[in-house]
């Protein structure tokens, strides 16, 4: 895995983007990775959302981008297409369009639809990046791990870190296998904490906080020792020896953790996460083999 990059772009800062870009499909990804756009400095007029839901429209409007149902008309003078559909719904997205990309640069954000399955859907269409970003996007502060073959120009890989990095965090894998793993740390990765965090809001209230004390301390020791571990330059691993006194409270805790392998039980978690994408994958490339 190489070429981390930071959602803030500072050579972006203070100059207009100027790429016409359409999202296919209008949902929370595609209003996320919207809303890091526009404060990244895209124009919102060069942004178009093609999304069926009628529902969704004034939301989207309100994001001053154009909206439409017309998926043909959206991708029509866009340099980047974004698909923000469901898995399920790829091949029936693709099929009508599959004569319409001539020079766009196409990034796929949906769980599970290979570059192969893609690329077979558009007529062996080359110029595609998979992307697997996650919620937090909604705040720009999401984690995308994104994937292109080699056929995709320096050029097209690094607009989608562009399109990407309004959301957060970029990262580039050197295999498309590689996105499982991304799907199992950082796709899924915001339920785990938030699964950490319920356990710790019922503990405290076990112990006689109100359910409010508990979760106003439980939210912002994880934001602090997120922040403090994005910050400093020592590992997790030496932070939480840092915060380990001998015999003292924390590593009662710990090593109550440890007597009932919880870090075992976490890697076995992610592993499960990981192996269920790979799984995914094989449904939706059979499910969509039968679209010519
Ligand atoms: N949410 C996440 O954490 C996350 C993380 C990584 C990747 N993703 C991927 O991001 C993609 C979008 O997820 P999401 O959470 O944003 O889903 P979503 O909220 O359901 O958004 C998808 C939108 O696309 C619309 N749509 C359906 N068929 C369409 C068509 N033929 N043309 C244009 N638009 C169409 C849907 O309308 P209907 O409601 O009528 O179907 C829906 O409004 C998924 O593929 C997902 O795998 C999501």
């Amino acid at each position: 895995m190489h070429a981390v990059t930071s959602g803030q772009a500072p050579e972006q800062a203070h100059e207009t983007v100027s790429h016409k870009i359409a999202f296919i499909g209008g949902g929370n990804m595609a209003q996320a990775l919207i809303g890091g756009l526009l404060a990244q400095q895209f124009k919102a007029a060069d942004i178009t959302v093609s999304e069926p839901v009628e529902a969704l429209h004034d939301t989207l409007r309100e994001l001053g981008v154009k909206v439409t149902t017309d998926n043909q008309q959206a991708v029509h003078d866009a340099r980047v297409v974004v698909l923000a559909v469901k898995p399920q719904v790829m091949a029936l997205v693709l099929e009508p369009l599959r004569d319409q990309f001539k020079n766009q640069l196409i990034i796929s954000i949906a769980a599970g639809v290979t570059i192969s399955t893609l690329s077979r859907l558009l007529g062996n269409y080359p110029r595609i990046v998979r992307a697997m970003p996650n919620t937090p996007a909604l705040i720009q502060t999401g984690a995308s791990g994104l994937y292109a073959t080699a056929a995709v120009e320096t050029a097209d890989r690094a607009l989608a870190t562009t399109v990407l990095q309004a959301a957060g965090l970029v990262l580039w894998v050197e295999q498309e296998q590689q996105l499982d793993a991304v799907t199992a740390v950082s796709g899924s990765g915001p339920a785990y904490f938030f699964y950490l965090m319920e356990a710790m809001i019922q503990a405290g209230q076990d112990m006689g906080l109100t359910e409010a004390q508990s979760k106003a301390l439980t939210l912002q020791t994880a934001l602090g020792a997120a922040k403090m571990a994005v910050n400093s330059p020592h590992s997790p691993a030496q932070l939480r020896k840092n915060v380990t006194s001998p015999n003292g409270t924390t590593q009662a805790a710990i090593e109550a953790m440890d007597a009932t392998q919880v870090n075992v039980h976490i890697q076995q978690a992610l592993q499960a996460a990981a192996t269920r994408s790979a799984e995914l994958a094989i449904a939706l490339e059979h499910s969509s083999a039968t679209v010519k």
